[in-house]
């Protein structure tokens, strides 16, 4: 049995997926032990709470911009709740080395393109979406990887593809990518990670298909 915890800054329909999967049983026997987020005000707290998942709020706003502070604060509720995986799923702030230290290969992010396109600082929201636009790229999609120092560096878990439409609108291809890409990768890498299904060597991940002893 895992304990994971899920950090988040907004809407939340990454963890709605690990939610609903965690329902049927499909998350590798993975538990939904806590959801850590950002903003007081992000809509991914209620899923939590009608989920009866338990949930701490650490404000970014209030420690800006004291980011060993805040990762800090991240970290005593990880260890206080003995989590064994964290996810990332639309988390905006970047937390310090202390924190990857701690849990090196064992923090997974959510990232809405093809890594390494459209990704590292500046490239969150819309943006990344804009930026695919822009370039005029004809796939996109989305990346599981794991979180080391470098921002959306670390090892790539699972990528998903999806069409770019020539009247897409940002808007409609983040819609797009959520719901073919993003909805269906995370509940997957969370299950292998819950299987020990994932060995990283060096900077790549491979996976097991058989499962661990
Ligand atoms: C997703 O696009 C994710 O890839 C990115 O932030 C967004 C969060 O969406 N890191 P949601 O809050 O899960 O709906």
């Amino acid at each position: 049995m895992k304990n994971i915890a899920v950090l988040v800054s907004g809407n939340g329909t990454n963890l709605q997926t690990l939610i609903d999967a965690a329902k049927y049983d499909l998350l590798g026997g993975g538990e939904l032990c806590l959801v850590i987020s950002s903003e007081k005000e992000a809509y991914a707290l209620k899923r939590a709470a009608e989920n009866q998942i338990p949930t701490a709020i650490v404000e970014w706003d209030k420690y800006k911009p004291y980011r060993e502070a805040f990762s800090a604060e991240i970290l005593r509720h990880l260890t206080e709740n003995s989590i064994d995986l964290v996810v990332f799923a639309g988390f905006r702030v970047i937390l310090d080395h202390s924190v990857c230290k701690t849990y090196s290969d064992a923090m997974i992010n959510i990232h809405p393109s093809l890594v390494p396109s459209f990704c590292g600082e500046g490239f969150y929201g819309l943006k990344v979406h804009e930026a695919a636009l822009e370039k005029g790229v004809k796939i996109t999609g989305a990346t599981i990887h794991l979180v080391n120092e470098h921002c959306d560096q670390g090892p790539i878990i699972l990528q998903k593809s999806v069409e770019v439409r020539e009247d897409d609108t940002p808007e409609v291809l983040q819609q797009r990518v959520l719901e073919e890409a993003e909805h269906t990768i995370l509940p997957e890498a969370v299950k292998l990670f819950c299987e020990r299904r994932i060995k990283v060597i060096g900077n790549k991940v491979f996976i097991r298909h058989e499962l661990a002893d």
